[in-house]
């Protein structure tokens, strides 16, 4: 989505600006540009493409103390520079950026072009220039106020106004802001990778809040004008951990920070003495949790299929009745909450807009929703009845790896807090957290063998069309699979649990199709392996994921690509990593760009 960056301090604005700029590029974005007030007035210079078109076309004489910056996701209005961010008034004087989609824009611009406001761009954001032109009495505070007021859906919006110097006004409803305060300079942004690298003190904004920066602090207030108390947190990031790290690319880089990653998400939370485990923050007794009698998941994407996930490992071991649903589709379909019910919203951002907005319907409805999310003080996260970061750290390719292995985590660990609730002995206990503990080595011995999966990769990277295929825990790692190949490489993938296939995929199986099978040695073995057959008996291509030494699947398959072996119940955790990696390397042998792909972005803050 969009990402907003404006400062006030000692520092040369410009370059502050473009590195914060940079730092957002992750989150995908088709333009940008920046805004100045220096003694000359407002410097505005903005363009379509990259930041590097961007600083190129940057007079060097543009100089200034204080100004915003804004990378434009396209979602009203073509990606031209005149559509780019920042937008300014009528007079030139007034300059906004704003991440987010204003839903009555239409009608605002209509009566705002009848008072005589002249219109540049053909986006909903100008309006927010003009009403605050309109509304300007001499206070920029109040103007950016006045304004907001009228507008119906999202926004986080920076604005300064040659009239107000030193001065930045931020407001928010729906797209996160958070705030960077440093020594005698401020920083206000989309999220906190714009500006770690200066100060780890940030103040998170919330919905109906309004920032006054200057250079010496902040004021916070909602729009009556009421003043607010906010909370400073300390970001523990490292600057570095956002850089690459020496890899090629920062998903590349977030796949080989898988093992670290899960034992991060199971640091602290195993209790050795009880063969269980223990979450702070579910803000659930004991009681609570015995009276659960079913679990739902909602989320988005790959946060999907990580809670799919966990309602197979919460039914399987919990013996506790669970089901994930797309969050999307949850929201509208007017959901029945039931009681004794809970419910989780996975998101790595914590900013997805529609697990957002599913979630706020099912506490409108009485629910008590828990947040599964990574970044600490994202609104998923604060307005959650709790919940459960995976700590897996900043993860900045588009393309979710770490994170869902981090988020299975979670529920692996939940699902053994409910089931040594229930039925689940302590022996059986102990043996699940040998298994759980096992993963990271296990996880760093599939990624040593990287060069074979890059060696198949590369070998089936020309074909238009694969099916991946497994089955119960796996199912959802197939479509995961799948999920990773379209979105970075383009390549068109779809996944199916196994013995579907019979029931029409089977018609797309000839040699220009190759299939994916998640094949370990478990109980559905058997039954994958005849669907193997299948496949291959109408010529149809076959990559295995399978066991280390099943030399029965290296009779039948065409490429075999081989995980360690672990109980049932964890091969998700094994499976997705080839899965990811076959991805990443046929992205880059197609010449993609692996951390940005076209069309996406990191964080969809949008409906
Ligand atoms: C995953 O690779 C995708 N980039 C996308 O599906 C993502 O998982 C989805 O948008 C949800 O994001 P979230 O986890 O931040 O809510």
């Amino acid at each position: 989505m969009c990402g907003i960056i404006g400062y006030c301090g000692p520092k040369p604005v410009k370059e502050v600006l473009i590195e914060g700029l940079k730092r957002l590029e992750y989150r995908g974005y088709d333009s940008a540009g920046i805004a100045i007030v220096n003694d000359k007035g407002l410097e505005l210079i903005k363009r379509r493409g990259k930041i590097l078109d961007l600083k190129k076309s940057i007079p060097e004489k543009v100089k200034g103390f204080y100004g915003i910056g804004h990378t434009r996701w396209a979602t009203h209005g073509g990606v031209t520079d005149i559509n780019a961010h920042p937008h300014v008034d009528c007079t030139g004087k007034i300059a906004i950026a704003h991440n987010g989609i204003i839903e009555n824009y239409s009608s605002l611009k209509e009566v705002l072009l009848k008072e005589g406001h002249t219109f540049k761009s053909d986006t909903d954001s100008e309006v927010i220039a003009h009403l605050v032109e309109k509304y300007y009495d001499g206070s920029l505070e109040h103007a950016v106020k006045e304004a907001v007021s009228l507008l119906k859906g999202t926004y986080g919006i920076v604005c300064i106004s040659v009239d107000e110097p030193n001065t930045i006004i931020g407001a928010r409803n729906g797209s996160p802001l958070v705030l960077g305060i440093g020594d005698n300079e401020m920083f206000i942004a989309s999220d906190v990778t714009a500006i770690v690298a200066h100060t780890k003190q940030v103040v998170y904004l919330e919905d109906g809040e309004v920032v006054k920066l200057t250079r010496d602090g902040f004021t916070t207030t909602d729009l009556r004008e009421n003043p607010i108390e906010k909370e400073v947190e300390h970001i523990s990031w490292e600057l570095e951990e956002i850089e690459k790290a020496g890899y090629s690319h920062f998903m590349e880089k977030e796949i080989f920070e898988q093992p670290e990653a899960v034992k991060r998400a199971m640091s602290g939370r195993i209790l050795h003495p009880e063969a269980s485990a223990h979450l702070g923050g579910l803000n659930l007794t004991n009681r609570d949790l015995i009276n659960i009698e079913r679990v739902k998941i909602i989320g988005a994407g790959t946060s999907y299929y990580a809670g799919m996930v966990g309602a197979y490992l919460l039914e399987s071991i919990a013996r506790v009745p669970a089901q994930a649903e797309i969050a999307s589709e949850l929201r509208y379909r007017n959901p029945v909450v039931e009681r004794n019910t809970l419910y989780f919203a996975v998101s790595q951002s914590g900013e997805t807009a529609d697990t957002l907005y599913a979630m706020r319907e099912l506490q409108r409805k009485g629910a008590t929703v828990l947040g599964i999310c990574n970044v600490v003080g994202s609104t998923i996260a604060r307005e959650s009845d709790g919940g459960v970061y995976i700590h897996s750290g900043p993860e900045i390719a588009v393309a979710s790896t770490k994170a869902f292995s981090s988020q299975i985590t979670v529920f692996y660990l939940f699902s053994l807090l409910l089931a040594r609730m229930r039925n689940m002995s302590f022996d059986e206990g102990a043996r699940y957290i040998e298994n759980l503990q096992s993963i990271p080595v296990k996880i760093e011995k599939v990624l040593s063998r990287k060069n074979e999966i890059e060696r198949i990769a590369r070998k089936y990277s020309h074909y238009k069309d694969f099916l991946f295929l497994g089955r119960g825990f796996n199912f959802p790692v197939a479509l995961e699979g799948a999920l990773k190949l379209k979105e970075i490489s383009y390549i068109h993938a779809e996944g199916y649990t196994a013995a579907e296939i019979k029931h029409g995929p089977i018609a797309l199986i000839n040699e220009e199709t190759p299939s994916v099978f998640l094949i370990p040695n478990d109980s559905l073995k058997e039954k994958i392996l005849s669907n193997v057959k299948e496949v291959k008996a109408r010529g149809g291509k076959v990559i295995a994921i399978a066991t280390e030494g099943d030399g029965e699947i290296e009779d039948i398959a065409d490429d075999v690509f081989y995980i360690p072996e672990t109980a049932e119940a964890f091969y998700p955790y094994l499976m997705v990593v080839p899965l990811q990696l076959f991805a990443y390397f046929s992205a880059i042998e197609l010449g993609r760009n692996v951390d940005q792909p076209r069309n996406l972005a990191k964080s969809v803050t949008v409906e």
